[in-house]
């Protein structure tokens, strides 16, 4: 085949993702209110690429209730959301997104991915079936858009079929795939059951990425164990005849924007607020989906922890937790809300008192400008992530923390411990390390926070941000590009 430049004049960059920026919701014409109600949404991967100044067509899936709209309502939402944000929404009927999304997604890849056990029945030839079609129905939405020359970049476990689908059509597109959430141990991952198929797809693009180094190693051995003749190169993978160059690039925030939104009216307003409620108390926040790879129960009892431990500290300290819900579709979810809310209310009503409650949890999504004033105020950020790819949390706290040198407690199994080194590291499964560390945390010397804290800002807001990861994403893209066409001329 010959092989189309990399870069042209005309050269676009697709980016596709499951979750678009936008949640859709269908209008109350009674109330006034539009056909399509769309509302920013929340995690990791939107924050990263809503982070980057770089051009990019954002292709994605708007969310249940898309799948079942008539037809001309399809088309009428496609051209409101081309028309006012200019993404390119992805239609699949809502029950294959019911199986492709909720259960082989988030009931098998998701917790296989942090090391917990997939559930038995997610397995199930149905679910396979509608992940395959849902990736098939982006690669078509990709297909439509795609243009000779243009660089197609696809992101996290909801699409891992995709580059194979997209090579199959294309066999000259320059194909890259970064995975935000961790890539575990061969010996974990060995328990997917269409393990072989995943890995095959992901071969048939011209760069993977990773957050963190171990990822890298993981998916290389995993290639190396369960793909025939899996050959680890110096940068890659070569396998029948393809070069898949393989990468670390840590992912980072657009801390400007949280430096500008300290500045507004409205944010200072909220700070203000909340430091006279808070008169004179120790601050700690919590920021997380309602997820159960955040750690939210161990993170409650080692709070608890605190309290016993430190009596003295008991009515000095409040911690703040925002858990927003999170996949309410799912089983396993539905069960943390329960244990979330149990635990919250039984260490509030034992160490809570009538005009002191040692937890504040507000269970649902905050706006920007209240999220800055939560992460400005508070003394320390507490990250009990059992696994995160990354946790761009940790990043915004930092960002936000000029004026007060805040300490970051952060888990050493999150993916941000390996990128900010100024931070109170702690083991969130050893409940008493995790109580203490944050307990000296609070009493730190604001010398010794400072210090911790100048390192960790630096590299927030100036080696890591989040257009650094897409640059450089782009950049070694092209590079893979060339050196996969060699490996082919051959
Ligand atoms: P994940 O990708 O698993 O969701 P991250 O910590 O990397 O985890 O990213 C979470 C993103 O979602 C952050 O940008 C955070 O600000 C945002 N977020 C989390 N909880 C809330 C909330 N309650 N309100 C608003 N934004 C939230
Ligand atoms: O960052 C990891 C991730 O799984 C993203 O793929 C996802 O958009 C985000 O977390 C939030 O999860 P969800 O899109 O399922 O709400």
């Amino acid at each position: 085949d010959q092989m189309e430049p990399v870069t042209s004049q005309a050269t676009r960059i697709l980016v596709v993702s499951n979750r678009l920026p936008i949640n859709f919701s269908l209008g109350d014409p009674t109330k006034g209110e539009p056909e399509f109600v769309l509302k920013p949404s929340s995690g990791g991967l939107v924050t990263g690429l809503r982070g980057c100044s770089l051009p990019f067509t954002w292709i994605g899936w708007l969310g249940f209730g898309t799948g079942s709209l008539p037809k001309d309502a399809q088309d009428r939402l496609r051209a409101v959301v081309q028309r006012d944000y200019s993404f390119i929404p992805v239609f699949f009927p809502d029950e294959i997104a019911s199986d492709y999304y909720n259960v082989y997604s988030n009931q098998l890849l998701w917790p296989v991915f942090h090391y917990q056990k997939q559930n038995i029945f997610a397995a199930n030839p149905k679910a396979w079936a509608a992940y395959q079609a849902a990736n098939k129905a982006f690669a078509a939405v990709v297909g439509e858009q795609y243009r000779p020359g243009d660089l197609v970049w696809v992101h996290d476990y909801q699409l891992c079929l995709l580059p194979g689908y997209l090579r199959e059509e294309h066999p000259t597109m320059t194909i890259g795939f970064f995975l935000h959430i961790p890539f575990p141990s061969s010996e974990v991952f060995r328990t997917v059951p269409q393990r072989r198929e995943i890995l095959d797809s992901l071969l048939d693009a011209n760069l993977v990425g990773f957050h963190a180094f171990e990822f890298a190693r993981h998916f290389c051995s995993s290639c190396q164990r369960l793909i025939m003749d899996a050959e680890t190169t110096q940068n890659g993978i070569l396998s029948r005849g393809r070069l898949t160059t393989v990468m670390t690039d840590p992912i980072g925030i657009d801390a400007t924007k949280f430096l500008k939104l300290l500045e507004q009216d409205e944010t200072k307003d909220h700070i203000s607020q909340l430091l006279a409620e808070f008169d004179k108390k120790k601050i700690i926040v919590g920021v997380d989906r309602v997820d159960y790879t955040k750690g939210l129960v161990l993170k409650l009892l080692a709070i608890e922890q605190l309290l016993k431990s430190h009596p003295e500290m008991r009515e000095k300290f409040v911690f703040l937790q925002v858990g927003v819900p999170s996949r309410q579709d799912v089983e396993e979810y539905q069960d943390l809300v329960r244990e979330v809310n149990g635990l919250v209310g039984r260490i509030n009503a034992e160490f809570g008192a009538l005009h002191w409650m040692p937890i504040r949890y507000i269970n649902r999504s905050v706006d920007q400008p209240y999220l800055a004033a939560l992460y400005a105020v508070a003394d320390a950020c507490l990250v009990s992530s059992t696994r995160d790819g990354m946790n761009l949390v940790a990043l915004e706290y930092v960002a936000c923390q000029e004026g007060r040198y805040g300490a970051l407690v952060l888990s050493e199994f999150a993916g941000a411990a390996s990128s900010l080194p100024g931070s109170f590291i702690h083991n969130p499964w050893n409940i008493g390390e995790t109580a203490e560390v944050l307990y000296n945390a609070l009493i730190a010397s604001e010398e010794e926070r400072r210090l911790k804290h100048r390192r960790n800002f630096e590299i927030v807001t100036r080696t890591g941000t989040a257009d650094r990861w897409a640059n450089l994403f782009i950049e070694e893209l092209g590079k893979a590009y060339a050196a996969s066409s060699a490996i082919l001329a051959e």
